[in-house]
Protein backbone atom coordinates (compact mmCIF):
# COMPACT_ATOMS: atom_id res chain seq x y z
CA UNK A 1 0.00 0.00 0.00
CA UNK A 2 1.58 3.47 -0.93
CA UNK A 3 1.56 5.91 1.41
CA UNK A 4 0.85 9.55 0.87
CA UNK A 5 4.20 11.76 2.02
CA UNK A 6 2.70 14.94 2.60
CA UNK A 7 5.43 17.82 2.03
CA UNK A 8 6.22 19.98 5.20
CA UNK A 9 5.58 23.11 3.68
CA UNK A 10 2.60 25.13 5.37
CA UNK A 11 -0.45 25.36 3.09
CA UNK A 12 -1.56 28.71 2.22
CA UNK A 13 -4.22 30.90 0.35
CA UNK A 14 -1.57 31.29 -1.84
CA UNK A 15 -0.04 27.88 -2.23
CA UNK A 16 -3.38 26.91 -2.92
CA UNK A 17 -3.99 29.51 -6.09
CA UNK A 18 -0.89 27.76 -7.26
CA UNK A 19 -2.23 24.35 -6.98
CA UNK A 20 -5.01 25.49 -9.10
CA UNK A 21 -2.98 26.78 -11.85
CA UNK A 22 -0.77 23.75 -11.90
CA UNK A 23 -3.79 21.18 -11.85
CA UNK A 24 -2.72 19.79 -8.49
CA UNK A 25 -6.18 18.73 -6.61
CA UNK A 26 -6.75 20.06 -3.18
CA UNK A 27 -7.96 17.52 -0.80
CA UNK A 28 -10.10 19.22 1.99
CA UNK A 29 -11.54 17.33 5.33
CA UNK A 30 -13.25 18.64 8.19
CA UNK A 31 -12.29 18.47 11.81
CA UNK A 32 -13.66 19.99 15.47
CA UNK A 33 -11.67 18.36 17.66
CA UNK A 34 -7.72 18.65 18.54
CA UNK A 35 -7.14 14.30 18.29
CA UNK A 36 -8.94 13.79 14.96
CA UNK A 37 -6.97 17.17 13.57
CA UNK A 38 -3.54 16.10 14.63
CA UNK A 39 -4.25 12.83 12.28
CA UNK A 40 -5.90 14.32 9.39
CA UNK A 41 -2.76 16.55 9.26
CA UNK A 42 -0.64 14.02 9.97
CA UNK A 43 -1.65 12.43 6.83
CA UNK A 44 -1.53 15.48 4.26
CA UNK A 45 -4.46 16.97 4.07
CA UNK A 46 -4.31 20.12 2.84
CA UNK A 47 -7.47 22.12 4.27
CA UNK A 48 -8.94 21.46 7.61
CA UNK A 49 -12.36 23.08 7.88
CA UNK A 50 -14.00 23.34 11.31
CA UNK A 51 -17.58 23.51 9.75
CA UNK A 52 -20.32 24.10 11.04
CA UNK A 53 -21.81 20.53 10.33
CA UNK A 54 -20.34 20.35 13.75
CA UNK A 55 -23.29 21.13 14.89
CA UNK A 56 -24.55 17.82 13.46
CA UNK A 57 -22.03 15.57 14.11
CA UNK A 58 -20.15 16.73 16.90
CA UNK A 59 -23.70 18.43 18.89
CA UNK A 60 -26.36 16.13 17.63
CA UNK A 61 -28.43 18.78 15.94
CA UNK A 62 -30.67 18.14 13.01
CA UNK A 63 -29.40 21.25 11.54
CA UNK A 64 -26.58 23.74 11.75
CA UNK A 65 -28.34 26.59 12.41
CA UNK A 66 -27.95 26.07 16.14
CA UNK A 67 -24.34 26.59 16.86
CA UNK A 68 -22.96 29.41 18.13
CA UNK A 69 -19.83 31.77 17.45
CA UNK A 70 -18.57 30.86 20.92
CA UNK A 71 -18.98 26.95 20.17
CA UNK A 72 -17.19 27.68 16.95
CA UNK A 73 -14.18 28.95 18.20
CA UNK A 74 -13.96 26.60 20.84
CA UNK A 75 -13.82 23.32 18.23
CA UNK A 76 -11.81 25.64 15.75
CA UNK A 77 -8.91 26.23 18.67
CA UNK A 78 -8.81 22.52 19.31
CA UNK A 79 -7.80 22.31 15.70
CA UNK A 80 -5.55 24.73 15.37
CA UNK A 81 -3.55 23.68 18.73
CA UNK A 82 -3.21 20.13 16.64
CA UNK A 83 -2.39 21.56 13.13
CA UNK A 84 1.58 21.78 11.97
CA UNK A 85 0.20 21.89 8.25
CA UNK A 86 -2.62 22.24 6.72
CA UNK A 87 -4.57 25.58 6.15
CA UNK A 88 -7.22 26.19 9.01
CA UNK A 89 -10.94 27.50 7.79
CA UNK A 90 -13.81 28.33 9.99
CA UNK A 91 -17.29 28.52 9.25
CA UNK A 92 -18.63 31.81 10.12
CA UNK A 93 -22.07 30.20 12.06
CA UNK A 94 -25.44 31.23 10.99
CA UNK A 95 -26.40 34.32 12.74
CA UNK A 96 -23.27 35.97 12.82
CA UNK A 97 -22.57 38.25 9.78
CA UNK A 98 -26.08 38.08 7.19
CA UNK A 99 -27.13 41.77 7.14
CA UNK A 100 -24.59 43.22 9.30
CA UNK A 101 -21.17 43.87 7.86
CA UNK A 102 -20.26 44.82 11.20
CA UNK A 103 -20.92 42.25 12.81
CA UNK A 104 -19.79 39.93 10.21
CA UNK A 105 -16.35 41.40 10.76
CA UNK A 106 -16.36 41.67 14.77
CA UNK A 107 -17.07 37.98 14.46
CA UNK A 108 -14.23 36.76 11.80
CA UNK A 109 -12.03 38.98 13.99
CA UNK A 110 -13.00 36.96 17.09
CA UNK A 111 -12.36 33.56 15.33
CA UNK A 112 -8.96 35.30 14.26
CA UNK A 113 -7.69 36.23 17.38
CA UNK A 114 -9.61 33.74 20.28
CA UNK A 115 -8.79 30.29 18.05
CA UNK A 116 -5.96 31.11 15.99
CA UNK A 117 -8.09 30.72 12.72
CA UNK A 118 -5.59 31.18 8.92
CA UNK A 119 -9.40 31.82 7.40
CA UNK A 120 -13.17 31.94 7.27
CA UNK A 121 -16.04 30.83 5.44
CA UNK A 122 -19.53 32.69 4.78
CA UNK A 123 -22.16 30.78 2.80
CA UNK A 124 -23.97 32.97 0.31
CA UNK A 125 -23.68 34.78 -3.05
CA UNK A 126 -24.88 38.96 -3.63
CA UNK A 127 -26.58 38.99 -0.26
CA UNK A 128 -23.66 38.48 1.79
CA UNK A 129 -21.13 40.97 -0.54
CA UNK A 130 -20.86 43.37 1.64
CA UNK A 131 -19.69 41.17 4.90
CA UNK A 132 -17.54 39.22 2.74
CA UNK A 133 -15.95 42.80 1.61
CA UNK A 134 -16.06 44.39 5.61
CA UNK A 135 -13.92 41.35 6.80
CA UNK A 136 -11.31 41.29 3.72
CA UNK A 137 -10.43 45.06 4.90
CA UNK A 138 -9.54 43.14 7.98
CA UNK A 139 -7.25 41.32 6.33
CA UNK A 140 -8.82 37.57 7.05
CA UNK A 141 -9.04 35.71 3.96
CA UNK A 142 -12.55 34.29 2.74
CA UNK A 143 -13.59 31.23 1.40
CA UNK A 144 -17.58 31.29 -0.34
CA UNK A 145 -19.73 28.21 0.03
CA UNK A 146 -22.65 28.00 -2.89
CA UNK A 147 -25.24 25.90 -4.18
CA UNK A 148 -26.92 24.14 -1.15
CA UNK A 149 -25.91 26.24 1.67
CA UNK A 150 -27.28 24.13 5.04
CA UNK A 151 -27.65 27.43 6.85
CA UNK A 152 -30.65 28.29 4.01
CA UNK A 153 -32.33 25.09 4.73
CA UNK A 154 -35.45 26.21 5.66
CA UNK A 155 -35.58 28.39 2.49
CA UNK A 156 -35.18 25.64 0.54
CA UNK A 157 -37.15 22.57 2.51
CA UNK A 158 -34.90 19.90 1.31
CA UNK A 159 -31.26 19.05 1.32
CA UNK A 160 -31.69 17.87 -2.82
CA UNK A 161 -29.32 18.91 -5.78
CA UNK A 162 -29.54 23.19 -5.88
CA UNK A 163 -29.04 25.16 -9.48
CA UNK A 164 -30.72 22.16 -11.81
CA UNK A 165 -33.07 24.84 -13.40
CA UNK A 166 -31.28 27.07 -15.87
CA UNK A 167 -32.03 30.61 -13.15
CA UNK A 168 -30.70 29.54 -10.31
CA UNK A 169 -27.31 27.74 -12.10
CA UNK A 170 -27.15 31.80 -13.96
CA UNK A 171 -27.44 32.85 -10.13
CA UNK A 172 -25.16 30.19 -8.91
CA UNK A 173 -22.71 31.09 -11.91
CA UNK A 174 -22.87 34.96 -11.52
CA UNK A 175 -22.43 34.94 -7.71
CA UNK A 176 -18.92 32.70 -8.35
CA UNK A 177 -17.90 35.19 -10.35
CA UNK A 178 -18.54 38.17 -7.34
CA UNK A 179 -17.31 36.14 -4.77
CA UNK A 180 -13.90 35.71 -6.89
CA UNK A 181 -14.12 40.08 -7.87
CA UNK A 182 -14.53 41.15 -4.13
CA UNK A 183 -11.74 39.23 -3.23
CA UNK A 184 -12.28 35.04 -2.07
CA UNK A 185 -9.17 33.32 -1.80
CA UNK A 186 -12.06 29.50 -2.98
CA UNK A 187 -15.38 29.06 -3.36
CA UNK A 188 -17.04 25.37 -1.96
CA UNK A 189 -19.71 24.12 -4.31
CA UNK A 190 -22.36 21.95 -2.65
CA UNK A 191 -24.33 19.31 -4.37
CA UNK A 192 -25.05 20.95 -7.55
CA UNK A 193 -24.74 18.98 -11.67
CA UNK A 194 -21.60 17.85 -12.44
CA UNK A 195 -21.65 20.26 -15.44
CA UNK A 196 -22.36 23.61 -14.12
CA UNK A 197 -19.27 23.00 -11.07
CA UNK A 198 -17.26 22.18 -14.27
CA UNK A 199 -18.05 25.59 -15.78
CA UNK A 200 -17.61 27.42 -12.58
CA UNK A 201 -14.28 25.77 -12.10
CA UNK A 202 -12.99 26.74 -15.45
CA UNK A 203 -14.43 30.09 -15.42
CA UNK A 204 -13.06 31.67 -12.19
CA UNK A 205 -9.06 31.95 -11.53
CA UNK A 206 -10.10 31.24 -7.66
CA UNK A 207 -10.04 27.28 -5.94
CA UNK A 208 -13.28 25.30 -6.36
CA UNK A 209 -13.59 22.79 -4.09
CA UNK A 210 -16.89 20.97 -4.44
CA UNK A 211 -19.01 18.52 -2.08
CA UNK A 212 -21.35 16.67 -4.43
CA UNK A 213 -19.77 18.60 -7.34
CA UNK A 214 -18.58 16.02 -9.75
CA UNK A 215 -14.67 15.77 -10.42
CA UNK A 216 -13.93 18.56 -12.80
CA UNK A 217 -13.63 21.23 -10.07
CA UNK A 218 -10.04 22.25 -8.15
CA UNK A 219 -10.55 19.85 -5.13
CA UNK A 220 -12.83 18.21 -3.09
CA UNK A 221 -14.60 18.03 0.84
CA UNK A 222 -16.26 15.82 2.89
CA UNK A 223 -17.30 15.32 6.48
CA UNK A 224 -14.79 13.45 8.46
CA UNK A 225 -17.69 11.34 9.94
CA UNK A 226 -19.29 10.71 7.05
CA UNK A 227 -16.16 9.62 4.93
CA UNK A 228 -14.60 7.77 7.77
CA UNK A 229 -18.13 5.82 8.16
CA UNK A 230 -19.15 6.94 11.71
CA UNK A 231 -21.92 8.66 10.68
CA UNK A 232 -24.74 6.48 10.95
CA UNK A 233 -27.82 6.20 8.27
CA UNK A 234 -26.69 9.22 5.89
CA UNK A 235 -25.50 7.89 2.59
CA UNK A 236 -25.99 10.55 -0.18
CA UNK A 237 -24.81 9.25 -3.58
CA UNK A 238 -21.74 11.69 -3.29
CA UNK A 239 -20.48 10.14 -0.62
CA UNK A 240 -17.80 7.44 -0.83
CA UNK A 241 -16.92 6.19 2.46
CA UNK A 242 -13.25 4.93 3.12
CA UNK A 243 -13.43 3.03 6.60
CA UNK A 244 -15.95 1.36 8.41
CA UNK A 245 -15.65 2.96 11.59
CA UNK A 246 -18.72 2.34 13.02
CA UNK A 247 -18.45 -1.55 12.80
CA UNK A 248 -14.85 -1.22 13.53
CA UNK A 249 -15.87 0.73 16.74
CA UNK A 250 -18.47 -1.54 17.65
CA UNK A 251 -16.54 -4.38 17.77
CA UNK A 252 -13.80 -2.78 19.62
CA UNK A 253 -16.40 -1.23 22.57
CA UNK A 254 -18.13 -4.54 22.94
CA UNK A 255 -14.67 -6.56 22.73
CA UNK A 256 -13.70 -4.35 25.99
CA UNK A 257 -17.12 -5.12 27.59
CA UNK A 258 -17.02 -9.24 27.35
CA UNK A 259 -13.19 -8.69 29.04
CA UNK A 260 -14.46 -6.40 31.82
CA UNK A 261 -17.30 -8.87 32.51
CA UNK A 262 -15.97 -11.67 32.45
CA UNK A 263 -12.50 -10.25 34.16
CA UNK A 264 -10.53 -10.66 31.57
CA UNK A 265 -9.52 -7.15 31.55
CA UNK A 266 -7.36 -6.14 33.24
CA UNK A 267 -4.59 -9.51 33.82
CA UNK A 268 -1.56 -9.17 35.64
CA UNK A 269 0.85 -7.53 32.94
CA UNK A 270 -2.09 -4.50 32.72
CA UNK A 271 -1.89 -3.96 36.31
CA UNK A 272 0.79 -2.03 38.73
O1 LIG B 1 -19.96 22.64 7.58
C1 LIG B 1 -19.48 21.88 6.71
O2 LIG B 1 -19.09 20.73 6.99
C2 LIG B 1 -19.38 22.37 5.35
C3 LIG B 1 -18.96 21.40 4.29
C4 LIG B 1 -20.06 20.48 3.95
C5 LIG B 1 -18.41 22.07 3.10
O3 LIG B 1 -19.67 23.50 5.09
Amino acid sequence: MSVHKPELKKVTTHRLLEMKQKGEKIAMLTAYDYSMARLLDGAGIDILLVGDSASNVMAGHETTLPITLDQMIYHASSVIRAVERALVVVDLPFGSYQGDSGEALRSSIRIMKEAGAHAVKLEGGAEIKDSIARILTAGVPVMGHLGLTPQSIYKFGTYTVRAKEEEEAQKLIEDAKLLEEVGCFAIVLEKIPAKLAAKVAASIQIPVIGIGAGQNVDGQVLVMQDMLGITQDFKPRFLRMYADLQKIITDAVSNYITDVKSNDFPNEQEQY
